[in-house]
């Protein structure tokens, strides 16, 4: 059993690893993280896989969609998820607009992830009309997370953030789409908001590890944004989400803390202030007259 404060001792994780834990019946664990101190502790806590995740514009810079992010954003907040990490697989989530325009475009974006941010793999969303983007990505050598049903990316083609993959027909169609991603060379899909029997089902007929949120149990391991798990996000906290904190909480009682305690000269006590010897005390007053 691991305790917080000291880190589990472990091989650094790789897809080869996700594999193995799917053949193994182990479930496999993920968390997002943006920066140093959470990755730190995340790595810490024997999480196999850290995903640097777009949700990085909603939960860190307070966008109200993952839309306006960038790659600079991407690579600067994977840089230093990766001087936090060290064993966990981390994955770089490649943002709107740095995939779809065209296949040159992806295969450079997403080399960057490793080049520039020591990433070990990227994850981009959509199914069929990612095929080439996918083909082109793992052609050169790059590992792809996939991420198939409510793609935050398409919030405004879906009309909103609805669950996906409720009718027969669109769950045949996240079927294919997944089976599409594994012929593509994806290592893993991930599956957002869609019903547990299906996300069962596709995993069960898959030789990947499928990686759920808001998928059900029936996945091959779960991934949750952290800030929703740490309760840090303030505005909404999807349904799918256990909280395990009120950190949001807990920091604005600190911050009321400590502004009632400079305003009452509570703070710095002695013990947090430093003292000149005497003599130099005294030097001073006399050269300064
Ligand atoms: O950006 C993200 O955090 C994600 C997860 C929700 C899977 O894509």
């Amino acid at each position: 059993m691991s305790s917080p404060t000291s880190p589990v001792q472990r091989k650094k994780v790789t897809t080869h690893t996700f594999r193995t834990k799917k053949a193994r019946g182990e479930l496999i664990t993920m968390l997002t993280a943006y920066d140093y101190p959470t990755a730190l502790a995340v790595d810490m806590a024997g999480i196999d896989s850290i995903l640097v995740g777009d949700s990085l514009g909603m939960v860190v810079l307070g966008y109200d969609s993952t839309l306006p992010v960038t790659m600079e954003d991407m690579l600067h907040h994977c840089k230093a998820v990766a001087r936090g990490a060290k064993n966990a697989l981390l994955v770089g989530d490649m943002p709107f607009m740095s995939y779809q325009a065209s296949v040159d475009e992806a295969v450079r974006n997403a080399g960057r992830f490793l080049q520039e941010a020591s990433m070990g793999a990227v994850k981009l969303e959509g199914g069929r009309e990612r095929r080439a983007a996918i083909d082109a990505i793992v052609g050169a050598g790059i590992p792809v997370m996939g991420h198939l049903g409510l793609t935050p990316q398409s919030v405004h083609q879906f009309g909103g953030y609805r669950a996906q993959g409720k009718t027969a027909l669109a769950a045949k169609r996240l079927l294919d789409d997944a089976i599409l991603l594994e012929e593509a060379g994806c290592f893993s899909i991930v599956f957002e908001t869609i019903p547990t029997q299906l996300a069962r089902y596709i995993s069960n007929r898959l030789e990947i590890p499928t990686i759920g949120i808001g998928a059900g149990d029936g996945c091959d391991g779960q991934v949750l944004v952290t800030h929703d798990l740490l309760g840090l996000f303030d505005r909404f906290t999807p349904s799918f989400v256990k909280k395990y904190a009120e950190l949001h909480v807990v920091m604005a009682e600190a911050f009321s803390q400590y502004k009632l305690d400079v305003e009452q000269g509570q703070f710095p006590t002695p013990g947090h202030c430093f003292e000149m010897p005497d003599e130099d005390w005294n030097a001073f007053l006399e050269s300064v007259g």
